[in-house]
């Protein structure tokens, strides 16, 4: 497989901004025709295909693309290229993923929301892969799968627990509905579902981890009481599914995961577990640096000696900073010599939520000045909130050789309103 080297490769999303001149002369030069277009997300195929045959340059782990963090068609296309198979949540992401032409073998359905229909309707189309987060989903793909005369692979989503205080790895103990404890699991056994081949265990409880020492510590911690359980169960354990959560440096501190120490910690959890295959469900880590988008400034003032910019869109088009403590990191798209200063950046949402940080631009930054924001290739567009205040859609661009192409026109509120 094709791999670019170390040295060449770009460590920050502004790095790698940088030595595409191309895709920075696009954008630019990109003046739209349409007039609804204040905004727009572009995606750089061309660095998206060579991250990912890096991340596939190794015979550890079996990764799987968290379609949820990006659905785009030709992102889609492009991880189906690199032979990443896709992790799916709902019947949306599915239809999106097959009409791409992947084959449903390829496909896995996490969440914990598969009503009875969301399960049948998987088996009719063919995919095999599921993992069951509770006992109602264990049930219903039994049933199922011996009305479809199939034998669905399935794994249990496990959620650990530790003693407070510092030895816990994840810091705290918060129950969600993904998956359930290893007490209510040994409630079961696997031969009570017998048209099921139940074959490995799946846990996930962390997010945006950027040091490989906290993620190996916590891989490791859950290495023992996973093996009991599928032990106590009656499993034997062949699939340990450590789902995403792999981070991104969003705040630009200079933190980053090491792939390759990353390949190398999971090689000793995987003989730890003693387990045929581990797998990933990568989101972020692989699509958030593909992805950029641009805005413009509308208004700038000072207020009680803040200086503020105020944009055409915001968290209408980008929310996660809204509900994270995490903006993404932005710069100014024209060049600028002078020093930078901290502006606090908010959309046009009458909300106060709607601020997409307090971040350094250079002081001479004005009125119709476009900001670039980086690492949005995950949770932009779709994880976003554009039906408030009638505010127009933005536009989705790839780009791809040399060639800015639009995939998704910006729209007016008349497209949806009723
Ligand atoms: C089951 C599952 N797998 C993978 C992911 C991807 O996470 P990340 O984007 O942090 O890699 C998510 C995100 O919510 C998830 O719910």
């Amino acid at each position: 497989m094709q791999q670019s080297s170390d040295s060449e490769r770009p460590v920050s999303w502004h790095q790698q901004f940088q030595q595409s001149k191309a895709l920075e002369q696009a954008l630019l030069n990109h003046v739209s025709d349409n007039i609804d277009e204040l905004a727009y997300f572009v995606y750089d195929l061309n660095a998206l295909k060579s991250h990912l045959h890096f991340l596939q340059n190794q015979d550890v782990v079996k990764l799987w693309y968290a379609v949820k963090a990006n659905p785009l068609s030709r992102i889609i296309q492009t991880v189906d290229q690199a032979s990443i198979q896709f992790d799916v949540a709902s019947s949306g992401e599915l239809q999106q993923v097959l009409n791409q032409g992947v084959d449903a073998k390829r496909i896995l359905n996490t969440g914990p929301a598969k009503s009875r229909a969301q399960l049948a309707e998987f088996l009719a189309k063919g995919v095999n892969t599921f993992v069951a987060e509770s006992p109602n989903q264990l049930k219903w793909l039994n049933e199922l799968a011996t009305e479809f005369s199939v034998k669905p692979e399935v794994l249990l989503r496990v959620q650990l627990q530790w003693p407070d205080g510092e030895k816990n790895p994840l810091g705290g103990n918060q129950v969600t509905p993904f998956g359930m404890s290893v007490e209510a699991w040994q409630k079961y056994h696997v031969s009570q579902f017998p048209q099921l081949n139940i074959c490995g265990l799946h846990i996930f409880q962390w997010g945006n981890m950027l040091s490989n020492k906290k993620m190996y510590d916590l891989w490791q911690q859950m290495v023992e009481p996973l093996v009991t359980l599928s032990q106590s169960i009656g499993m034997t354990l062949k699939v340990l599914d450590l789902g995403g959560g792999l981070g991104i440096d969003y705040h630009e501190q200079g933190e980053q995961l090491d792939w390759q120490d990353i390949i190398a910690d999971l090689a000793k959890v995987k003989k730890q577990a003693n387990v045929e295959e581990l797998w990933l469900e990568l989101g972020r880590y692989a699509v958030a640096n593909c992805g950029y988008y641009v805005t413009s400034v509308v208004d700038k003032k000072v207020n009680f000696d803040q200086q503020q910019l105020v944009l055409s869109a915001g968290i209408n088009h980008l929310l996660r900073p809204g509900i994270t403590e995490q903006p993404f990191p932005v710069r100014l798209l024209r060049p600028s010599m002078e020093v930078n200063a901290n502006f606090d950046l908010h959309g046009p949402l009458c909300t106060s939520l709607d601020k997409l940080g307090c971040l350094p631009l250079p002081i001479d930054v004005d009125v119709d000045d476009r900001l670039l924001f980086g690492y949005v290739g995950a949770y932009g567009f779709t994880e976003s909130m554009p039906f408030f205040l009638c505010h127009q859609t933005a536009a989705e661009y790839v780009f791809s050789g040399h060639e800015l192409i639009l995939v998704r026109e910006a729209k007016p509120a008349q497209w949806y309103l009723a």
